[in-house]
Parts: structure tokens; sequence; C-alpha cells
């Protein structure tokens, strides 16, 4: 059968950290809510000067290093981000130029927190139709510019940064994109939103913006469902492969939350070591989640050779995805 491969992996957070003693100095919370609710502890955040294809460009130079390819190899570029530099040009356009990949491609992907995942099945579709293709995937997110820091109960939990896969059929790769399952239901969508600026929500010249322009969640119904949305999914992808949680070697779902986490594991039967943790350090990077553990994961040895690595993400839409890969 046909298995894309990934040829290489990067990712990047700017360089500006937001512990949560800078945030008690901003809204009324405390370290101990943070960290008791959340597991975070800090997260980065982009300069007013980086935009979304900022964050994307070093983590896709890094992929394009360990691919060993150059940037005019690439055939599609795609970027997941529901914060992108603009509406028109898109950030994979604007990453295209940056990078002087001029043969590719070039479009964005909206599935919000599980865009990478998007990403890689919609890589996975390009390489059975074009063989010979180079598909370079990003997460991009600056949420910062979509977070109202005004209001507690969201502004905690976001953070910016990228990560990126190089795709391609070719034998001698780094993994196997084994398989991939992906899954949304509109029907919730109003649970997790940034409206404002949107076709149905337009802004007249002149008008303010309001909250509307930022992330609005029940944060508590956003829970339960990703709990439940996830544990299904990974599960019918273990199912699909003929394999169970004690076959997978490192388990990394999407970073939102270390309860959301921890509650997923419980249910999958998980081991808590097994399970990739760095939502201490960034919080939710939306569609950057998933590359940036993998990407951090593989550079700190935490992926062991020949292991089995299964991917999950949930987000807004709501949207929620899976998949295997084999190293
Ligand atoms: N500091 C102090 N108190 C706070 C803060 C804060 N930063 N934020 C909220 N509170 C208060 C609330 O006002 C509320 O007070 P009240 O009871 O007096 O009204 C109290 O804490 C409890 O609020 P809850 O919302 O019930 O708290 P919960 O335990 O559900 O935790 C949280 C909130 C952390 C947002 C949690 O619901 C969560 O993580 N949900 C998932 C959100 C998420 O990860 N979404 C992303 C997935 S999809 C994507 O990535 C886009």
């Amino acid at each position: 059968a046909h298995t894309p491969k990934i040829l290489g992996f990067g990712h990047y957070a700017p360089s500006r950290t937001l512990t949560n003693a800078d945030l008690e100095k901003m809204v009324d919370t405390s370290d101990d809510w943070i960290t008791t609710r959340t597991g975070i502890k800090e997260r980065h955040v982009a300069a007013p000067d980086e935009a979304c294809s900022d964050l994307a460009l070093p983590a896709a130079r890094q992929a394009l290093e360990q691919a060993g390819l150059t940037p005019d190899s690439l055939t599609h570029i795609f970027v997941a981000t529901f914060t992108p530099d603009a509406y028109v040009p898109s950030a994979a356009c604007v990453l295209q130029h940056k990078l002087g990949a001029s043969q590719a491609m070039a479009m964005d992907l909206a599935a919000a927190c599980s865009g990478f995942l998007y990403s890689l099945e919609t890589a996975r579709a390009f390489l059975a139709i074009h063989p010979e293709a180079k598909i370079l995937v990003v997460g991009s997110e600056v949420i910062t510019s979509r977070t109202n820091f005004t209001d507690r109960s969201t502004c905690v939990l976001f953070g910016d940064a990228a990560g990126a896969a190089v795709l391609g059929n070719q034998d001698n790769a780094i993994a196997a994109l084994d398989d991939v399952l992906l899954g949304a239901d509109g029907s919730l969508g109003d649970l997790l939103v940034v409206r404002g600026g949107g076709s149905g929500a337009p802004v007249a010249l002149g008008e303010s913006v309001d909250e509307s322009f930022f992330v609005q969640m029940q944060g508590s119904e956003v829970f339960r469902h990703a709990v439940r949305s996830m544990a299904s999914i990974t599960n019918q992808v273990l199912a699909r492969a003929g394999l169970s949680a004690k076959d997978i070697d490192l388990f990394i779902p999407h970073q939102a939350n270390i309860r959301i986490i921890e509650a997923l594991a419980k249910k999958l039967a998980f081991p808590i070591d097994k399970v990739y943790v760095n939502v201490n350090r960034f919080g939710n990077s939306s569609a950057a989640s998933v590359p940036l553990a993998l990407s951090e994961a593989l550079q700190e040895g935490y992926i062991p050779e020949d292991a089995t690595v299964l991917l999950a993400s949930f987000g807004g839409g709501f949207t929620w995805g899976a998949a295997l890969l084999k190293f």
C-alpha cells in the first residue's frame, strides 16, 4: 500500500515569554489557579512585527534542512492557522515567497487546533495524486493577536508558536505516516468562536474592535467534548491499525490543558509517562501545538528508533483528528 513519509520536522517559538506572574499583573488571576486548572506556567508571545508566516519560516527551514531539500524542490505548501498574516494573501503564499519556494502551490487550511492533522491528511491525499510531490505542512499561530488580555478565562491559556513537517514518497525517511482519521461537528461551533471581522459579523469602516474579535469559549463544555472526541477518534485509529495502547511508544495529544491530557490518558489507559507534555512551557498554540510537540520530542530524544507514535487533536469547529506515525 501507498504510505507517505515524513522527511523532516521543525519548530519555532518567539523568544519573548509571558509567565503566570506576568499575567497576575494584567488580570485578576494567580499562578496557583492557572497551574492547577491548566498546567501552564509560561507561554511564548510574538513580537508586534512577527506574523504567522514569520513563525512558520524558521520552522519550515528546519524541516527542509532535516529533509535535505531546498525550498525550490517543494511542490505544495499548506499552512494550518486561524491567525494568518491576512485574509488575502494567505499565510501560505507569504511563506512561499519568504522561503523562495517558487515551484510550490500554496494555501491555508482552517481547522483551528486540529489544523495540523487536517493538513497531514490533505498532504496524504495530494501525495496519492502526485507521487513525486514534496509537501511542506506548517501549523503556525499568533493567537495572542486574537486574545482578549482583559478576559482572565481565556488569556491565560494561549501562546504563539509554529511546527512544520515535510512529506514525500521515498524510502529513506524519518517516519511513515501510516494513518490519519478526522472528524468534525459544526453543530457545536458556538462553543469556541472568533467571530469579529468575519462575513457573519462584518465591521463597517470606522467601527472599532469589540470582544468578538478575540477567542471566546465555553471552557468547561470544550473540555468535555475535547476528551470525548479525542478518545473516540484515537480508539478508531488504533482499531483500524489492529493496535492497542500498549503498542504505542509515545502519545502526543493536542497541548491545551494538562487536565484534558490527563483525562484523555486515563480514558485510553495510557501510562502518563508515555504521553508527551510541553503545555507547561508553551500553553495552547492551536494548530502549532501537535507539530511543535512532535518536533521537540524528536529533537530531545523522546522518540526511540522504530517507535510508533500516536497524535490526537481537538479544536474549534469542532474539529478533531488522530494519526499514527512509524519511526
Ligand atoms: N484566574 C482565576 N480565576 C479564573 C480564571 C483565571 N485565569 N479564569 C476563570 N476563573 C474563574 C471563573 O471566573 C470561575 O469563577 P466563578 O465560579 O466565580 O464564576 C471559576 O474560575 C471556574 O471557572 P470554570 O470555567 O468552571 O473553570 P474550569 O475548571 O472549567 O477551568 C478552563 C477553565 C481552564 C478554561 C477549562 O475549562 C479548560 O481548560 N477548558 C478547555 C479549554 C481549552 O483547552 N480549549 C481549547 C481546546 S480547543 C483549542 O485549542 C482552540
